[in-house]
């Protein structure tokens, strides 16, 4: 059942492209460049007078809130807050029924993100799903919601659910945006054709880095802990990159804002330390080149996800993965991608059984 590949997640890894399709399709016409996401209609009154959006999720999932907060502040002006749904069930949260609630679950069971809604819909909340799995417990509760589609995942670190987690959330945030005015038709379009040209694009980083990457992985992998570094839009993939290296191949981990590593991380930065830099052309390019070099001087070995040709990080890299160029709005989508196949391979490269990590349950139905 794994068509051929060794493991469940590098398959599921390959899925992507195909992934991203279903969970467009009908949908996004590529042709109009228009958007249908009839679960958004649903609430489409209380959205337009909601004063500001809670995002609830755990784990990989909180990872595509906490971008869906950049993209829906960015896209639609709306005030976005993003929740570690335990965190949010044990305190005394602020719900009003003008609040509308997302959470965010691969597989619809995870027990903190459940009661945080249930707990928000008794405060007379709006509360919305993005699931993949059809018909599971948060998929019923919610008044409306987005299925992402990315079919059955089986190996426990999250790889498609997450891509089309994202591809849902940018999703909404761009249908959002035109209820409320806040996009140009011109924007809007440029978007929906990025968004269209992502499976491609995915699977042209599928076929051309994988070498790369697998040798990238060999070098590094009997390190003792890596530093994952990002800005904008980035900052939440350096945090999933990292989340899913230590999930399967055990190393110590850490996803930071690049600027916030001179507040305390840069201790660690050694000759030893590999550091990952997702530095791919955005407004930020500039800072984070700096940042880079503020490794470099300090000895640390970096690593850096960059847009092709962008010959000032490549220089500056140890070792590089080039992306395809696209809207920053888009790259982090595409970002990812080599991050998730980096782990793989660190991980297989260990010898780890990475379809079963440790400790590690595919769903989490006690807190
Ligand atoms: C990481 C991973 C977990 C889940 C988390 C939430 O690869 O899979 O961090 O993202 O347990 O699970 P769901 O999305 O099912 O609510």
């Amino acid at each position: 059942e794994k068509g051929g590949y060794d493991h469940f997640m590098i398959k599921e890894i390959y899925e992507q492209p195909q992934a991203i399709t279903d969970s467009l399709r009908g949908r996004l016409d590529p042709i109009e460049l228009t958007l249908r996401l009839s679960g958004l209609e649903k609430i489409k009154d209380k959205l337009l007078q909601a004063r500001r959006i809670i995002i609830v999720a755990c784990g990989t999932s909180w990872h595509a809130g906490l971008l869906a907060e950049y993209w829906i502040e960015e896209l639609a002006r709306v005030n976005v807050e993003v929740e570690y749904a335990s965190e949010f069930r044990y305190r005394n949260p602020i719900i009003t029924p003008e609040d509308v609630i997302i959470a965010i679950s691969q597989s619809g069971e995870t027990a903190d993100t459940l009661v945080a809604l249930e707990k928000a819909k008794a405060q007379g909340a709006t509360i919305f799903g993005i699931v993949n799995v059809v018909g599971s417990s948060i998929a019923r509760i919610t008044d409306a919601g987005i299925y992402t589609h990315a079919g059955h995942e089986i190996g426990v670190a999250s790889t498609k659910a997450f891509i089309t987690q994202l591809t849902v959330l940018l999703s909404f945030a761009l249908k959002l945006a035109e209820y409320r005015n806040t996009i140009s038709p011109e924007l809007q379009k440029q978007l929906f054709k990025e968004m269209n040209d992502l499976p491609s694009k995915v699977e042209s980083i599928l076929t051309e880095s994988k070498d790369s990457i697998k040798q990238i992985a060999e070098k590094y992998k009997n390190a003792g802990s890596f530093l994952y570094l990002g800005r904008g839009y980035n900052f939440p993939i350096a945090l999933e990159g990292a989340l899913k290296l230590k999930e399967i191949s055990y190393i110590h981990a850490e996803g930071y804002p690049a600027a916030e590593m001179k507040h305390g991380p840069i201790a660690l930065v050694d000759e030893n330390l590999p550091v990952v830099f997702i530095a791919t052309k955005d407004r930020v390019h500039e800072k984070i080149i700096s940042n880079m070099q503020e490794i470099k001087a300090r000895r640390g070995k970096l690593i850096a996800v960059v847009s092709q040709n962008d010959q000032l990080a490549l220089g500056l890299a140890d070792d590089s993965i080039t992306i395809p160029e696209t809207h920053e709005l888009i790259s982090p989508i595409l970002a990812v991608i080599p991050l998730q196949l980096l782990s793989y391979y660190v991980g297989t490269g260990r010898g780890i059984d990475v379809d079963k990590p440790r400790n590690l349950a595919k769903s989490v139905t006690v807190e």
